[in-house]
């Protein structure tokens, strides 16, 4: 069979790794997906960076609207991240011209989700985001496919590993946040601008895609109720574990008689509970519903592997051609058409 070509728009932590793994595993993939998955060109700011993979037969792009543009690919893998340009304008022309892309990236989908959903419901072509929320953890299959005409009432969970390391690092190992979250970034955990991990805004993007998939709302991350954790100190930590609580950074998004509440913000929970012994990098996503009843899922949030993991899937998934574009197929309807998101009052 042809093979899939790719274009990978980003090399660092997530894209390295995903590099890595299609060269390494190449037939075994072929094997599983009934087709080999090739690299046939990639962008990134610096030419000159070793990336731990031989890329000296792919075309390589210094603009990644370009790299869209290239009518080699089938499918665009954006893994640069933030909410603008050149992510948007890339990903945009890339489902404009009917290629799927696949994408980790939650800032961007919280931004201009419904958009791009949209763009690419009409050119019937595929955006997949399984790595956008939650890492490796299969959470947006579980609400776009495995929860199909169950009613969602709550989804809520621990969705920012660098949050859940350094609260975790903090309590266990006594060490200050800075060095916490120092570690973090050298982990590859935390986001180019760590401010959106720690105070907050990362858990709302993701909470905010939840939103839409588990409720059928337009994407509105702005309407989130945002705290984050850079005002938590080892002494509240300790308060709180005195009291028979652990401090995690919470993401809920819940159904009330008055519309959808949505909220981020560190939260105490008893020490018996699951979600407290969630620790590290960790995610842990509940989903409650009517029909299965409460879903917990836990595991890798964050990293070069567990990200690539999720990656990797959504684009076997393309390869394998299986449908599943749209934003909200669990309600049969479009993105386009999807309701205002109303706040719970
Ligand atoms: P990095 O900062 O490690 O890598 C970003 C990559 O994008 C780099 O290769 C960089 O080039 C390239 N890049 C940045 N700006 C441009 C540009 N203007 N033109 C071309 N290339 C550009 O990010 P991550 O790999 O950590 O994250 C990538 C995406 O995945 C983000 O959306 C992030 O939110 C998301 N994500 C990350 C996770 C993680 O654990 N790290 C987990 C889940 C999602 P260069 O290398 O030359 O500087
Ligand atoms: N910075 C994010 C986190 C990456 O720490 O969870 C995964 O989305």
């Amino acid at each position: 069979a042809d093979a899939l070509k790719i274009g990978i728009a980003g090399l660092g932590t997530v894209g390295a790794s995903l590099a890595r793994i299609l060269v390494e595993r190449r037939e075994a993939l072929a094997a599983t997906c009934g087709r080999p998955i090739e690299i046939v060109a990639v962008s990134a700011r610096d030419r000159t960076r070793d990336r731990g993979i031989d890329l000296s037969r792919v075309a390589w792009f210094d603009d990644a609207v370009a790299l869209a543009e290239n009518s080699q690919i089938d499918v665009f893998v954006e893994l640069m991240g933030g909410a603008g340009d050149p992510a948007y304008a890339a990903v945009k022309t890339a489902l404009s011209r009917g290629v799927h892309v696949v994408t980790a990236n939650k800032a961007l989908l919280a931004a201009h989700g419904v958009e791009l959903a949209t763009i690419a419901e009409e050119r019937g072509c595929l955006l997949n985001y399984e790595a956008a929320v939650a890492g490796g953890i299969p959470v947006i299959k579980a609400l776009r496919e495995s929860l199909t005409g169950n009613t969602v009432s709550r989804v809520y969970g621990i969705m920012n590993g660098t949050c859940n390391y350094i609260l975790t690092k903090m309590e266990k190992e006594g060490l200050s946040f800075a060095e916490c979250l120092k570690e973090a970034q050298r982990l590859g955990y935390a986001e180019a601008d760590p401010a959106f991990d720690i105070e907050g805004n990362d858990t709302a993007h993701k909470l905010s895609i939840l939103t839409t998939l588990a409720f059928g709302n337009k994407i509105a991350a702005d309407d989130i109720y945002l705290e984050g954790i850079s005002n938590i100190s080892i002494d509240d930590i300790r308060a709180a574990a005195d009291l028979g609580y652990r401090i995690k950074l919470l993401g809920v998004a819940q159904r009330t008689d008055t519309g959808i509440e949505q909220r981020v913000h560190p939260t105490m929970v008893p020490i018996e509970s699951e979600i407290a012994q969630v620790d590290g990098v960790t995610n842990a996503v509940a989903i409650e519903s009517d029909i299965l009843g409460e879903l917990l899922m836990v595991g890798p949030g964050a990293g070069g592997n567990a990200t690539a993991s999720a990656v990797l899937g959504d684009i076997a998934d393309i390869a394998k051609s299986r449908p599943g574009a749209q934003m909200v197929p669990v309600l049969g309807r479009p993105a386009a058409t999807l309701e205002p998101f109303k706040r719970a009052q």
